[in-house]
């Protein structure tokens, strides 16, 4: 699969949004991630469906949206509506989790389940043959510029093993929290083909150069 990089806006100025996520695409990215914290789920506030909204005509890429909220089934019109293109949930806020997943997919967008790092991979084995994409969280969600969890490699192989083993090597595999130049061979050589970059993409001045590091650390 060719690998993508999904740079979240949470790392970039959100007084001048627009600009930001036109020039992430100009710098190379593939998507634009969106981060959507309630304050419930995670221990922090960050933005809803009128700034997908807002962010919509500036891009062309596929808004990634990842909601880190609680009753994520509220809110899913709401977000298609404003222009998703994916809708990732987390496992631990969806006790009818199929059934989220469903809908989400009605809206005729991609639909994700999400893990954090202290949820196992199994949290996500009956929903494998449902989803278009796995995020593997690889820092517990609430903020950017968090120190990777290498013990999060270990579950992307888990899933992507499961996933061939089922015919589904076509799902994408997201990794999101902590991705560097450093991190993101480990990350690929277990199975992730998307790679969310907060910090190292819009905490630098030069978003085209953090790109193009990202990807020569792939060897591409
Ligand atoms: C964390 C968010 C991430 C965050 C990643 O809760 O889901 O998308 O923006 O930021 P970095 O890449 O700086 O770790
Ligand atoms: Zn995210």
């Amino acid at each position: 699969m060719t690998i993508k990089i999904a740079p979240s806006i949470l790392s970039s100025d959100f007084a001048r949004l627009g600009a930001e996520v036109a020039e992430a695409e100009a710098s190379g990215a593939d998507w634009i991630h969106v981060d959507v914290m309630d304050g419930h789920f995670v221990p922090n506030i960050t933005l809803g469906p009128p700034i997908v909204k807002a962010i919509k005509p500036h891009t062309s890429l596929l808004l990634d949206v990842h909601l880190m909220i609680e009753n994520p089934e509220l809110y899913i019109e709401d977000f298609v509506k404003a222009g998703a293109g994916m809708i990732t949930v987390h496992a631990e806020a969806c006790v009818h989790l199929h059934r989220v997943i469903h809908m989400i997919k009605e809206h005729g967008i991609m639909a994700g389940v999400a893990l954090n790092p202290g949820t196992p991979a199994a949290h996500v084995q009956e929903v494998l043959d449902d989803v278009d994409m796995v995020l593997v969280m690889t820092v517990n969600p609430g903020f950017g510029g968090q120190a990777f969890i290498p013990g999060t490699i270990r579950k992307i192989r888990e899933i992507r093993s499961s996933l061939r083993e089922r015919g589904r090597a076509d799902v994408h595999i997201e990794v999101d929290g902590g991705i560097t130049k450093e991190t993101a061979p480990l990350v690929v050589e277990a199975g992730a083909d998307v790679l969310v970059a907060g910090s190292a993409v819009f905490g630098r001045e030069d978003r085209a150069e953090a790109i193009t590091e990202i990807r020569q650390s792939l060897g591409g």
